[in-house]
């Protein structure tokens, strides 16, 4: 393995398609590598721009702008860390050998909508799942939930969600017949791309769930090995994390059953990088729930609770370098939002949630801010979860966003 100058003819050239503060990380684990980064977002000043070698603002879904880009910037690797992409131009821009797509064509296709991970991990592959369903119309969400011609149908309560969606976006919970026509009209119009396609899932009733970082990387001896961090525990609120630690405890039942899991989706997804694979968890039951081929928003506590975050780990990866996967401390993550709409935010309060002991905070640059934006996390480390957990939440409580 080798890495080039950057900014010379020689350099060794990572794109990432995507740039929020997942990207960002990344950006910044590559650079310290020596690697030559450009970061490719929706709108301008993006996280992950600020810190690049090179920035640019394009439609990505546009396969004409994208496959132009990568004519002009000629990147060995390509790093998705969005769903929204075009992939049927990266897949061509892989079958040309023009470069190779992080972690494979085959694993950003299936992951971008969750009809094909659920149909890959529930039918090929026959592991776990919440029962589900696929559906086109009001008419044919309600027949889902209450079933037909002697099916079972997926009942109350349950999730709806956009087939293409992240961070709860477009998601709703409900609990009855008269919520279906609501959580409909969300999930069709709150996806990123609108297809008109939603998920109907039934409830797990779960203890806990957690996310298995599991990392794709060459050994010692240059064949790929399957990695697992420690068990991340996380907390959801609408959909979406506001709370992360590492390690969430586990019975050594549940912990091989997650792993096993984990195993089979990124085998079968193939290729070097590192996943978030997601997992609710009851007793020694373990389902499948989704999987990220990238790292992973409640991964962000790896900052400080281990010796390699994830950032740091999936830039190895990718590149073909060992990975130590190894926990360095307890911590935990808690997530700093906007809290107001607006273009000019100022963060008060940085030195007193900097006061906390063994805390630290990422405020992502991010120009644009909404109420439930999010803007940073704090970070801490303690002797157990709970200090850990104590301690990010006072900090990110302490960061105060005010207009500026
Ligand atoms: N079938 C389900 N049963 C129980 N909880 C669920 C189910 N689906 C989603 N959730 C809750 O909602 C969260 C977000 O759902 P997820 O499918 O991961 O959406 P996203 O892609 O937006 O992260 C999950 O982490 C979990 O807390
Ligand atoms: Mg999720």
């Amino acid at each position: 393995m080798q890495i080039g100058t950057p900014l010379s003819a020689n350099a060794t050239r990572v794109m990432l398609l995507g740039s929020g503060e997942l990207g960002k990380e990344v950006i910044i684990a590559l650079q310290r590598l020596g690697v030559e980064v450009i970061a490719v977002d929706r709108y301008q000043n993006a996280p992950g721009h600020q810190v690049a070698h090179r920035a640019y603002t394009i439609d990505m879904t546009d396969d004409k702008a994208l496959r132009d880009l990568i004519a002009q910037e000629k990147p060995h690797l390509i790093v998705p860390e969005i769903e929204a992409l075009n992939t049927s131009t990266l897949a061509d821009i892989e079958a040309a050998g023009i470069a190779t797509v992080i972690p494979t064509v085959k694993a950003v296709q299936l992951t971008m909508n969750r009809e094909g991970i659920r149909k890959l991990a529930a039918e090929e592959l026959n592991l776990p799942t919440s029962a589900y369903a696929f559906a086109r119309s009001e008419a044919e969400l309600q027949a889902a939930i209450d079933g037909a011609n002697g099916d079972a149908g997926i009942g109350y309560p349950c999730f709806i969600k956009p087939t293409m969606s992240s961070s709860g976006k477009g998601q709703s919970r409900i609990t009855n017949a008269s919520e279906v026509k609501i959580a409909w009209d969300y999930a069709a119009t709150g996806g990123r791309v609108n297809q008109g396609v939603v998920i109907v899932e039934g409830q797990i009733d779960f203890d806990y769930e957690i996310t298995l970082l599991t990392v794709r990387a060459k050994n010692a001896a240059g064949d790929i090995q399957t990695y697992f961090c420690e068990p991340i525990g996380h907390v959801q609120e609408k959909g979406d994390y506001v709370e992360s630690w590492q390690p969430q405890a586990m019975t050594s039942g549940a912990l091989a059953e997650s792993k096993r899991i984990a195993k089979a989706v990124t085998d079968s997804l193939g290729g070097l990088g590192l996943f978030g694979v997601e997992l609710f968890i009851k007793g020694d039951k373990v389902w499948f729930s989704e999987v990220s081929p990238r790292p992973h928003d409640t991964g962000m506590v790896t900052m400080c609770s281990q010796r390699f975050s994830e950032f740091d780990l999936h830039a190895r990866a990718i590149l073909g370098l060992p990975v130590d996967v190894s926990l360095r401390e307890i911590g935990a993550s808690a997530v700093i939002y906007g809290g107001h709409a607006t273009r000019n935010l100022v963060f008060d309060g940085v030195e007193a949630a900097l006061a906390v002991p063994n805390s630290d905070i990422r405020l992502f640059g991010k120009p644009e801010s909404f109420v439930k934006r999010r803007m940073g996390v704090a970070l801490a480390t303690g002797k157990d979860i709970t200090e850990a957990r104590t301690r990010a939440k006072l900090a990110a409580s302490l960061v105060k966003p005010v207009v500026g």
